[in-house]
């Protein structure tokens, strides 16, 4: 592939509009937006008429390489950003998961592991317990990593959760450094009760997870983290919100005014919860996540949500394990690998949802599927836009071909696919990463190590003060009150 691309004749989708243009891009930038732009022949020309070229996706929030439940996921960060940018998705943000509580052994891992990147990435990073460590290392990770967002688990007891006191220290720091605060809300203590029901009701298989952690479960800790975020006054996003439940609280708090944000994901967005019934156990494991797969119905009003803007971004939380490793669980649910895929999906997915539907406009999908993200994470307009000076990062869309979904000829190494024998009107024909084309014909020329690391950079400096603590940046907002003795 060419150093130097032109695309020809598409129809440009920003989030913010849509024109016909050509597309010039050098080096890995893009360097023009306009019509009827000439070239010299040593430019790769690719016609895009009656195409759209947009950005390429962003997804919020991956799992790849994720050490978790006793096992490993299959898709590393080569093979699953290879199967991103099959469909459409240009970069991802990953969760660093500490090392024994450590954050700097955790960075260092991720690190690590994402040396073979054939995408661009960053790092949201979890946050598994409290002390004075923890807290001076947040402040390494916002001034020096690149990382701009840190995710709290109110699930997952005697693993990653957390309690209250360390949600609320959390919440303080983040704010003091100008950090997004991420939590995954379900109520880990109730979930937990709920298990040993189902043991003792003797129901051991898949559907005994979402029979356990119903979606009440997931509307209180949403509830309880979004007033929580609210007495501390910083900005909540909360992560794959799969029920009416949590979509509720989110809407509430955002009609009141709070800063808060709402994830779902493209399981969420498109299945019921009837896989986990399946009697085939494999069949019925694939399904396993938490929050869990709701029933019939939340899927259609979190489309809704996203829609109207009460939900403001899709991700995936592409967290894949294969049969061997769902089958971990074969006996008891509850070990069972939590996860299911999305990185290549989510693209079409959502078009078919969301647009071919006709439920929101070519520029909301570009806003949902890659902008917002970009403004979320503090990276827009080098990421989310096609325009002058923007990383390359662009796909080539046909909405008059189609998609399949199969696990046949799917690109994660996963041997099931959650959305298995799907299919829609729409295609992502050229994926352009870093301005390499790395998708094009139905065949990936993905180069380990070419993927970038991007940092996310705080927002603190955008509030002058912050920096110097609470009271002084409060008092900067608002002088004290002045009283008046009654003789005045
Ligand atoms: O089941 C899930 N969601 N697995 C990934 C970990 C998480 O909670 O995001
Ligand atoms: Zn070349
Ligand atoms: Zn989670
Ligand atoms: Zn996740």
């Amino acid at each position: 592939s060419s150093s130097k691309i032109l695309i020809k004749g598409g129809t440009v989708v920003n989030a913010h509009r849509e024109e016909v243009a050509d597309v010039y891009v050098e080096d890995g930038i893009i360097v023009a937006v306009k019509p009827n732009i000439k070239v010299g022949d040593d430019v790769t020309v690719l016609d895009a008429t009656g195409k759209f070229v947009m950005p390429g996706g962003i997804d919020p929030h991956t799992h790849l390489s994720f050490e978790f439940m006793g096992t490993e996921t299959v898709d590393d960060f080569f093979y699953g950003q290879a199967a991103a940018l099959a469909g459409g998705t240009t970069m991802h943000i990953d969760f660093v998961i500490p090392v024994s509580g450590s954050l700097t052994a955790g960075f260092e891992a991720y690190e690590k592991k994402a040396k073979k990147s054939c995408m661009d990435y960053g790092f949201h990073m979890a946050i598994t317990k409290w002390d004075e460590v923890v807290s001076k290392e947040m402040e390494i990770m916002v001034k020096e990593k690149g990382i701009n967002s840190f995710k709290f688990f109110l699930a997952y007891k005697g693993a990653l959760m957390i309690n209250d006191e360390l949600l609320l220290e959390g919440f303080k720091k983040c704010k003091s450094l100008g950090a997004l605060a991420m939590v995954h809300a379900e109520n880990g203590d109730a979930v937990y009760e709920g298990q040993k029901r189902m043991i003792e009701l003797g129901i051991f298989g898949p559907e005994g997870h979402a029979l356990s952690r119903p979606s009440l479960l997931e509307g209180e800790a949403t509830a309880r983290a979004i007033r929580l975020a609210g007495f501390v006054n910083t900005p909540l996003y909360v992560v794959h919100v799969m029920s009416i439940d949590a979509m509720e609280e989110i809407a509430t708090a955002r009609r009141k005014g709070q800063r808060v944000i709402g994830e779902p994901v493209v399981s969420g967005l498109t299945l019921d919860g009837s896989g986990v019934w399946d009697p085939d156990f494999v069949t019925a494991a694939k399904f396993v996540m938490s929050p869990p797969i709701r029933a019939s119905g939340h899927d259609k009003a979190l489309q809704a949500a996203l829609s109207t803007g009460i939900l403001q971004l899709v991700g995936t939380d592409h967290c894949s394990f294969n049969s061997t490793q769902k089958a971990l669980g074969i006996d008891d649910f509850r070990n069972i690998p939590n996860g299911v895929n999305g990185i290549e999906e989510r693209m079409h997915l959502v078009w078919d949802i969301m647009v071919e539907s006709g439920q929101i406009s070519v520029t909301d999908y570009v806003r949902i599927t890659s902008t917002e993200c970009a403004r979320i994470f503090n990276i827009y307009p080098r990421k989310g836009a096609i325009l002058p000076g923007s990383d390359a990062d662009i796909i080539i869309f046909n909405p008059n071909s189609s998609f399949e979904i199969t696990a046949k000829s799917h690109h994660s190494r996963s041997d099931t696919n959650v959305f298995e024998g799907r299919r829609g009107k729409g295609k992502v024909e050229v994926t352009i990463a870093g301005g390499r084309i790395v998708w094009e014909n139905d065949e990936l020329k993905v180069v380990p190590g070419s993927g970038k690391y991007v940092e996310m950079p705080p927002f603190a400096y955008l509030f002058n003060g912050i920096d110097k603590g609470d009271a002084e940046y409060l008092s900067s907002l608002r002088a004290p009150v002045k009283r008046f003795k009654s003789t005045d």
